[in-house]
């Protein structure tokens, strides 16, 4: 290997999301790829994107990917399953690194896993509308069927720490009931929230549906991308310079708070930038 190859081996991987559900993301990629650096920006001024515009989503996403640039990142994994879902396909198109969404991963590791052809997905109200999720699982086995579900309050419910509570409950039954009633055999957990309600979701459903963890899939998937474009990090990390970066547009505190509580270590510093600069 030349010594320009080893540094872009070396090099940090960026991943991005609305704010700290992409923490579930980065935490499966550290599991995954002890070797790899992250530098990882949450969008926490303009959290919720579950509720926005292809438009809107588009120009955040850009405005991100050009401040990751700046941070010398050899690829990008979008976390966030609306951005994947609204903005990834065009994005691609002008990259000149690799990039990753959660969505693609996801869905076929779904289509896989179904017996009876009848799959559930759970997502963010724009993820559901883009229909993404089904499109994908249908490209790869067309007789299945793929029942829809956006579950807009899990994300608020989350950020509260509510993960194992009556009202999360209730508020979860609710949104399963009809899927349920379809005789789903695989539900997806399209939203970046969803995984840290995995008990919850599991205890309700049952143990005949098996749940889909789309950030469980992209690291595995991440894996392979690094490797088939030779450009992993066989090596360790670089000594003495930090691993794991953060960065956020606001509310910095907060965002450690939440990842240092779902994060198998505590991060020291979240550094809040301007991303409308970018
Ligand atoms: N990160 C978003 C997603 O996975 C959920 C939070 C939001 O709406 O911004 O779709």
């Amino acid at each position: 290997m030349t010594h320009l190859e080893q540094k872009t081996c070396e090099m940090p991987i960026g991943v991005f999301d609305s704010g700290v559900g992409g923490l579930t993301v980065a935490r499966e990629i550290m599991r995954n790829l002890p070797n790899e650096r992250i530098v990882y920006f949450g969008d926490t001024a303009r959290v919720p994107y579950g509720s926005k515009s292809k438009d809107t989503i588009l120009r955040y996403s850009h405005q991100i990917i050009r401040f990751l640039r700046t941070q010398g990142v050899k690829a990008i994994v979008v976390a966030c399953n609306t951005a994947s879902a609204l903005a990834l396909d065009e994005i691609e198109r002008e990259l000149d690194i690799p990039i990753l969404g959660v969505v693609r991963p996801g869905a076929r590791v779904a289509a896989a896993a179904t017996s009876n052809r009848r799959i559930g997905v759970i997502a963010t109200e724009s993820t559901i509308n883009s229909h993404l999720y089904r499109r994908t699982i249908q490209e790869q086995s067309p007789d299945v069927i793929v029942f829809e579900k956006a579950c807009p309050l899990f994300v608020p419910l989350v950020e509260e720490g509510w993960l194992d509570d009556p009202v999360t409950r209730e508020v979860a039954e609710r949104y399963l009931s009809d899927l349920l009633r379809q005789d789903i055999d695989t539900l997806i957990l399209g939203c970046t929230h969803y995984p840290l309600l995995r008990s919850l979701i599991g205890e309700i459903a049952g143990g005949q549906v098996t749940l889909v963890n789309p950030a469980y899939e992209t690291a595995r998937e991440l894996e392979r991308l690094l490797e088939r474009e030779h450009i992993a990090n066989t090596g360790a990390k670089a000594p003495g310079r930090e691993p794991y970066r953060f960065f956020v547009s606001d509310a910095a505190d907060k965002f450690k708070r939440f990842a240092n509580s779902i994060l198998p270590y505590d991060i020291e510093t979240t550094r809040k930038i301007n991303i409308e600069e970018y």
